[in-house]
């Protein structure tokens, strides 16, 4: 790894690398300490937010920052996201409250409890075949398996089309090879959407207790979402869904060998697994940026900040702030408080957070009832993106409880 440059302003943030390159956390320590407030030159330039506070307070704010110009740097720096107004990630105000709610409340204890089983079936069975196996790659023989099967029963997707799926999924977000992947991410993401609106065709001719089909046939201002506003938000929800949680699952066993004794503390039952859950989600923070548009001149941290600027939020920067959280950098499974904003903040606040968080429980039950501990593990394989952060692949060996 290369060490942080002297000089700040010769790190690129939009490029992927500089992530894989340099230790991103010395980075950001530097970046807190030094240029809380940083103007990233480019054309368009854009902001970078890495302290705590800064970066809430954008989250909150959504008269002041709009996310529908793009809320991740690609798009932002694109100018436009083709989804604004449509979908819920990039709309605001009440269009966006509307749509929060359908899916909110298309998330039924009936069409969940069927997800939940699975889920834990899936959980048990996957992770028994790897436990006493040797070495075995968590990334591609446990975590890319759940979360994209989850998510697609609670949309309602075939099981024969998961594998589909989680393939055009990982071309979306991220390349596990570097070098520019703009064009293959970009045929990955109509497809998806191709795929949605004809599901969303058949939900409309044939409802189920699923979330397209709750997206298919509810009004909203008492008209239906046309076609490809089914399309774009089960596009999100699986975006959202399925890469992040599998990130966190991935990081979470690297978390649990580099810190032995965290181990010991799910083990012995002194750390619950819900407050494991979320110190995983703070350390890992897969999300690791996104970013706003001003919608009018403000000032953060005495920088004034003119109207129609990109701001960008680095969560794996604010969740390892040390006015936050002491010990930033140690994986504390007992830690609390721990109001860490991997998921989040705000209006646009993580929809899918109960998912994640459930994912993430089961497969630590099984592993706790399961395994001694955590062999080996790496060397790991990092992803190449500028807006999520982790392994793509991670060899690690678990040994049976006697
Ligand atoms: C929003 C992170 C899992 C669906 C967000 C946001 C973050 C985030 C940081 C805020 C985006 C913004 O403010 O612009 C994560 C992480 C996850 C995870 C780290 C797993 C570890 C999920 C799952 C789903 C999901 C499982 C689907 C069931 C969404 C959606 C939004 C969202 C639809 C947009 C909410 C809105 O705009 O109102 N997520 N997410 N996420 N997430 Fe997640």
């Amino acid at each position: 790894m290369r060490p942080v440059p002297d000089d700040l302003e010769a790190v690129d943030l939009t490029d992927p690398s500089t992530f894989i390159e340099h230790d991103q956390y010395a980075m950001w320590r530097r970046f807190r300490a030094e240029r809380p407030v940083y103007r990233h030159a480019g054309d368009p330039g854009f902001w970078v937010l890495t302290r705590y506070a800064d970066v809430k307070r954008v989250y909150r704010d959504d008269q002041n920052f709009t996310s529908e110009r793009g809320n991740v740097l690609q798009t932002l720096l694109a100018g436009a996201d083709t989804g604004a107004g449509q979908m819920l990630v990039v709309t605001d105000g009440p269009r966006h409250t509307a749509i929060r709610k359908l899916i909110l409340e298309s998330f039924s204890p009936r069409a969940l409890q069927p997800v939940m089983d699975r889920l834990a079936a899936r959980t048990k069975s996957l992770l028994d075949e790897l436990i006493g196996a040797g070495t075995v790659d968590f990334a591609a023989q446990f975590a890319d398996r759940v979360p994209i099967a989850t998510i697609c029963d609670l949309l309602g997707v075939p099981p024969s089309d998961h594998s589909l799926l989680l393939d055009l999924n990982k071309k979306a977000l991220s390349s596990t090879d570097g070098g520019d992947f703009t064009d293959v991410s970009h045929n990955a993401r109509i497809s998806i959407l191709y795929y949605f609106a004809a599901l969303a065709q058949d939900r409309r001719d044939e409802p189920r207790d699923d979330v397209v089909s709750a997206l298919a046939n509810t009004l909203v201002d008492g008209q239906p979402l046309s076609d490809q506003e089914v399309a774009l938000n089960s596009y999100s929800l699986m975006l959202g869904g399925d890469e992040t949680s599998r990130l966190s699952m991935i990081g979470s066993i690297k978390a649990f060998h580099d810190f032995p004794d965290q181990w010991r503390a799910l083990k012995d039952g002194s750390a619950s697994v819900a407050s494991a859950v979320e110190e995983i989600l703070r350390f890992t923070s897969p999300a690791m940026a996104f970013g706003r548009r001003t919608l009018a001149d403000v000032s953060i941290g005495g920088e004034q900040i003119a109207a129609d600027s990109i701001v960008t939020l680095w969560n794996t920067a604010a969740n390892r702030d040390e006015s936050v959280f002491p010990d930033a950098e140690r994986f504390l499974i007992g830690r609390t408080p721990n109001r860490h904003m991997a998921l989040g903040y705000g209006p646009h606040f993580c929809l899918g957070a109960f998912l994640a968080r459930a994912e993430l429980g089961a497969m630590l039950e099984v592993l706790r009832g399961g395994v001694s501990h955590i062999e080996s593990c790496g060397p790991a394989k990092p992803i190449y993106s500028n807006a999520l952060t982790g392994m793509s692949s991670l060899p690690a060996s678990l040994a049976p409880a006697i």
